[in-house]
């Protein structure tokens, strides 16, 4: 799929489709520019017949029969205050499915202010997101019953604009494919390896350790974790220097549980459905490499991914237990299904150790997250409100809900004391998200900013909604590319 910018006054009927943008309004006066002649007369009056008013989420699909235009879809944005960016990825997104579904190959889209970059760059974002199906598995008559619109016009739009739309979604979509890849396909060590062909394929450093060397780098919380498996784990770390010196250095670290199943507390069926996802956290890290190298930022970036799969089994960790972390802290177990916290402990030590600027971690962490916040938003939790603003910046920027969480509260952060070790790994339901965050924050060096992404849920999408279709969401990936491009 290619996206494209034309001046305003090309030929937009020389498309298979015309999409228009449009804000709220009475439909005999919407602006319906790129259409002429009878076409125009023609939709007006179906908008009218059909009361299209150019309401949030509407949408008027228009079979037409001029030149080559197959259709005309008008997507509404809403009044002024709900046509935000999001509102536009949203409408782009609509007409690109609804051309995709009569099975067009080509479409315009026009709005106003499309040279505006930001505008531009949403409605790229958008279109090129309504390309995404996850089929690799189907038969082939029934994936070609859904063909994505190949070539996209944005009429009067911005080129940088576009551009980085388009590569903000592939780095979306990538990091998507490879979430939705199951347990067996994806282990650790498949996982390493699809990060070694993205290094290899984007000119960046890979570094792979296998089980004996991250036990012998005294990752013992980690180790713990993955001796469990059949399939052992797998510490990735992935480094970008731009070509002609840094700003500084910024650390993405991303849980990749290739598979959670709870380990010797394992979990009920209807919560174990879904936990292939449980490395979204790592493709989101992964994905936003991409973006990253490709728009060429002025940042050194290292991403790190320490994979593991948590399943119960004769050598799995128990309940009890007592490891020792790489930063040299005691862990009681308290919890098997509290993996996630005992692998990024050890990931986040070795973030600090390498004195970068900053340490972002993103991670399907805590079902109490998602209770406290839906399974549309993220959680921030920070030691350093500057630098927590920045990243639910972007994450606004980009249309990814996140709301911050607070860490203050003492009385929380005394439940992680055990008797018998430095920490427990667990502390109950009551607060799960942000106790979570505070074990978190024990392995990440005092004086480096840090902020922690609690994904949980936001990763699967249940029901399609926006701009997303069921399966995994790649939430994330936008969100760390964009935190790196306003640094
Ligand atoms: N991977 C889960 C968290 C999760 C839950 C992600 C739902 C996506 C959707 C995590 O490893 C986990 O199992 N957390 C437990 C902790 C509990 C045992 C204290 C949880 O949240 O239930
Ligand atoms: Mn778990
Ligand atoms: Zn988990």
């Amino acid at each position: 799929m290619t996206i494209r910018i034309q001046n305003e006054d090309f030929d937009a009927e020389a498309l298979a489709a015309i999409g228009i943008i449009l804000q709220q309004g009475e439909a005999e006066t919407l602006p319906l520019d790129p259409l002429r002649g009878d076409t125009r007369d023609f939709c007006r009056r179906v908008a009218v017949n059909e009361k299209f008013k150019a309401e949030a989420g509407s949408t008027l699909v228009i079979p037409v029969a001029e030149k080559n235009v197959r259709c005309v879809v008008l997507s509404g944005t809403g009044n002024e205050e709900e046509s935000t960016l999001d509102a536009l990825r949203e409408a782009s997104f609509r007409i690109a499915r609804a051309a995709a579904g009569k099975g067009l190959p080509s479409l315009s889209i026009t709005m106003a202010d499309a040279s505006d970059e930001s505008r531009s760059r949403a409605v790229a974002e958008g279109a090129s997101l309504a390309s995404y199906r996850f089929d690799k598995y189907i038969k082939k008559d029934e994936k070609d019953k859904f063909a994505p619109v190949e070539d996209i016009v944005i009429a009067g739009g911005s080129e940088k604009g576009a551009a980085l739309g388009a590569a903000m979604a592939e780095a979306q979509m990538w990091a998507r494919d490879l979430a939705n890849e199951p347990g067996n396909v994806i282990t650790p060590v498949a996982f390493a390896e699809r990060a070694k062909a993205l290094a290899e394929e984007l000119g960046i450093d890979c570094e792979i350790w296998d089980e004996k060397r991250i036990e012998e780098e005294r990752m013992g919380a980690y180790y713990a974790v993955g001796k469990g498996s059949a399939n052992p784990p797998r510490f990735v770390r992935l480094t970008y220097a731009p070509k002609d010196g840094a700003k500084g250095h910024i650390v993405l670290v991303g849980k990749g549980l290739t598979f959670d199943s709870g380990g010797l507390d394992i979990k009920p069926a209807e919560y174990m459905l879904t936990m292939k996802g449980d490395k979204s956290g790592a493709c989101a890290v992964l994905g936003a490499m991409r973006a990253i190298v490709k728009l060429a930022l002025p940042w050194k970036v290292s991403a790190i991914v320490a994979a593991a799969e948590n399943m119960p089994g004769g050598s799995s960790y128990r309940p009890d237990d007592i490891v020792r972390a790489r930063n040299g802290k005691t862990i009681e177990v308290f919890n098997t299904d509290c993996e996630g916290r005992m692998t990024l402990a050890d990931a986040l030590s070795y973030a600090s150790e390498l004195k970068p600027d900053m340490i972002v971690d993103i991670a399907t962490l805590t079902g109490a997250c998602a209770v406290a916040l839906g399974s549309t938003s993220a959680g921030l939790f920070t030691n350093d409100e500057e630098f927590g603003g920045k990243v639910l910046g972007a994450a606004k920027a980009c249309g990814e809900r996140m709301w911050k969480l607070p860490m203050d509260d003492p009385n929380l952060r005394k439940l992680l004391k055990s008797p018998v070790a430095d920490l427990v790994n667990g502390a109950g339901r009551y607060g799960g998200a942000i106790t979570a965050a505070m074990f978190l924050e024990e392995f990440v060096e005092k004086g480096i900013p840090w902020a922690h992404i609690d994904m949980a849920a936001v990763d699967f999408v249940k029901s399609p909604y926006s701009y997303y279709v069921k399966g995994e969401s790649g939430y994330g990936a936008r969100t760390l590319a964009e935190l790196v491009a306003e640094l």
